[in-house]
């Protein structure tokens, strides 16, 4: 493993990976592949061309693109493919599924093709704890059915089925990772721990869904990215692994950290009408990750508070995001009218 494609590379968790992987490997090369949709930004790798400009290349590419991905592939002689490029918003997929189904479904098969033709040493694939559905009780194990219940869900499962049989029927090398909820720098402000926080700073209402009750693992980026890379070396080909905390915060906890924090009143949250299927539990086994060796380093407490003090000292990269017309309009079309009195 030598030369690696990040596909999403300049997304949140992707970007952070990048860094991560530059620092601790010094023998490898990464070329980011990504399609900068809203949620990919540039600013994201800001440093990264300047740190390593002889360990890192960016294409602008999508990975429907087949051609493309091939020609990348062949031009930088790449052997493993991490694929964290997707459309990731439930919200939105709930408003527009089909760029869902494009990519995270379509894209997926086009990297396992490349993987398979090129003869690639590994492709992983970067999912989500939300392929297991609701959990009412218990916790996910790698081995449980899959059962998801929004098309961001049904989106992400179908690419682990597809990769699963790539790996029974051809053979082919690959890796599966399912993440719960990351938090952390680069985190676009649609995702709620973000949104809160940089509305608080604003002391625009926090738009809490349903009664708060929900239950997430709210987990640092660079855990899961220590896991990812612990995952490509050490990890077992054709497994799944879960990665988390295994702690669980309702949703109100987590509003009412983020506002303790910032010094701003409890006032500030404001409930709104539930998401239409909101997975009202998440909860992850993650011995199996544990057993490799794996131990995250930050509480779901601690990840909160690191997350809320960079986005306190960034504002140079959230206050773009959130005053552009793109933003303004997504926000609108999400939240106006929502509030329950
Ligand atoms: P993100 O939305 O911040 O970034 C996604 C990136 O993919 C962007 O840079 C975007 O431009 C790029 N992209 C989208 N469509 C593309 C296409 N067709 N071709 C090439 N690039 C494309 O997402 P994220 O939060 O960093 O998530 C990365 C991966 O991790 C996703 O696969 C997601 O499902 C998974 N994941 C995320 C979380 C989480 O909490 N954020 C948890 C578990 C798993
Ligand atoms: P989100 O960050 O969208 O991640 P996911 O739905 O993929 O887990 O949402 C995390 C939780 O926060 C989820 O239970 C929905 C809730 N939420 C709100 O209460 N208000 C919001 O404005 C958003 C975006 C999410």
């Amino acid at each position: 493993m030598r030369n690696l494609m990040i596909t999403g590379g300049a997304g949140f968790i992707g970007s952070n990976f990048v860094r991560y992987v530059l620092d601790r490997h010094p023998a490898y090369r990464i070329v980011v592949y990504d399609k900068l949709t809203y949620a990919g930004n540039l600013d994201n790798l800001r440093d990264v061309a300047e740190r390593w400009p002889k360990r890192y290349a960016f294409v602008h590419g999508d990975i429907c693109d087949a051609a493309l991905v091939r020609e990348t592939v062949a031009a930088h002689e790449v052997d493993t493919v991490v694929d964290f490029a997707a459309e990731t918003h439930v919200d939105r997929s709930i408003m527009d599924p089909a760029a869902f189904i494009k990519t995270d479904v379509y894209g997926t098969y086009v990297l396992l093709e490349a993987t398979r033709e090129m003869g690639l040493e590994r492709m992983h694939q970067v999912s989500t704890d939300e392929v297991y559905g609701h959990v009412p009780e218990g916790s996910s194990k790698e081995t449980d059915a899959v059962a998801p219940r929004s098309p961001y869900a049904a989106s992400k499962t179908s690419a682990d089925l597809m990769i699963n049989a790539y790996h029974v029927t051809y053979g082919l090398p690959v890796t599966i990772t399912r993440g719960a909820n990351n938090i952390g720098p680069y985190q676009y402000p649609e995702k709620v721990v973000p949104l809160f926080t940089t509305n608080a700073l604003d002391d625009i209402p926090l738009p809490l869904y349903g009664d708060g009750l929900q239950v997430r693992d709210y987990h640092y980026v660079l855990d899961h990215c220590e896991a990812i890379d612990l995952v490509l070396h050490a990890g077992e080909i054709g497994a799944i692994y879960n990665v988390g905390t295994g702690a669980e915060v309702p949703n109100i906890e987590m509003a009412r950290v983020i506002l303790r924090l910032l010094g701003k009143p409890e006032s500030l949250i404001q409930p709104v009408r539930d998401r239409p299927g909101h997975d009202r539990r998440y909860a992850l086994d993650v011995e199996k990750m544990r057993a490799l060796g794996w131990e995250p380093a930050h509480t779901c407490v601690e990840a909160i508070e690191s997350t809320v003090r960079w986005y306190v000292e960034n504002e140079w990269w959230w206050r773009p995001i959130k005053s552009g017309k793109r933003y303004q309009e997504y926000y609108r079309r999400q939240y106006e009218g929502r509030e329950i009195q």
